[in-house]
């Protein structure tokens, strides 16, 4: 149908959303952001208690949780039981226990399935850590986008600051090196570069350079 599925996946704060974004909407695409489903649960299990290394009782909140991802003017909103949760799931709470959430395999499996539903006949642009390993191995384009630490935790930090949150940066760095330390070791699909994935090394690069280098990538393919 002349319409290609697009992967990104890379380490924490590489930019992955803020480019998949504006790929999603320059290409009619629907964006579907992976890493706010595991927050999401992360956000569930916080508010009810639920130990984050207990898998079998995450999967059993995962089948009791709704988890909605709405588009908006400016990406999309996170509803979970109707509630619009897209400002606490950033929360430095749940970026703390997300990783411990999305290690376990009941839980992978169960939001494989649903990403893989959501993609379903669509051009779509997914980004997270396992989207060209495991969720879409078929992904017409697959980019593996990546930054230095620094100028990661530099990001971010600037973000935060529009945002309103005060965050220290060698605090965000230590956060962000961690959180790749758990992806990166997890025995269920860990953050990886595909085989057939495209490096992109983002340290040097511009928002729009990043994106017109995954533009022109995703023409070729149409
Ligand atoms: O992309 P974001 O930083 O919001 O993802 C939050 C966390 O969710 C990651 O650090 C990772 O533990 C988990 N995640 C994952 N697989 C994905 C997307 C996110 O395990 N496809």
């Amino acid at each position: 149908n002349g319409k290609i599925k697009i992967a990104i996946d890379g380490p924490a704060a590489a930019g992955k959303s803020t480019i998949a974004k504006r790929i999603a909407e320059k290409l009619g695409y629907t964006y579907i952001d992976t890493g706010a489903m595991y927050r999401a649960l992360a956000y569930k299990a916080l508010r009810y208690n639920i130990d984050t290394t207990n898998g079998e009782e995450l999967e059993r909140l995962l089948k009791e949780t709704d988890i909605i991802l709405s588009p908006t003017s400016d990406g999309q909103a996170v509803i979970v039981d109707g509630q619009d949760v897209s400002e606490e799931i950033r929360s430095a709470e749940v970026t703390a226990n997300v990783s411990a959430v999305a290690l376990h395999m009941g839980v992978r499996q169960l939001m494989v399935d649903k990403q893989r539903q959501l993609a379903d006949g669509m051009g779509v642009v997914m980004d997270g850590r396992d989207i060209g390993t495991a969720v879409l191995p078929n992904a017409e384009l697959k980019i593996f986008m990546t930054a230095s630490v620094e100028e990661r935790a530099i990001r971010r930090h600037l973000e935060n600051e529009k945002r309103g949150i005060a965050t220290d940066l060698e605090r965000l760095k230590a956060e962000i090196s961690e959180r790749d330390r758990m992806d990166s070791e997890r025995e269920i699909s860990p953050l990886m570069q595909a085989e057939d994935a495209i490096l992109l090394d983002t340290t040097a690069l511009s928002i729009e350079e990043v994106v017109d280098r995954i533009r022109e990538l995703a023409e070729k393919r149409l």
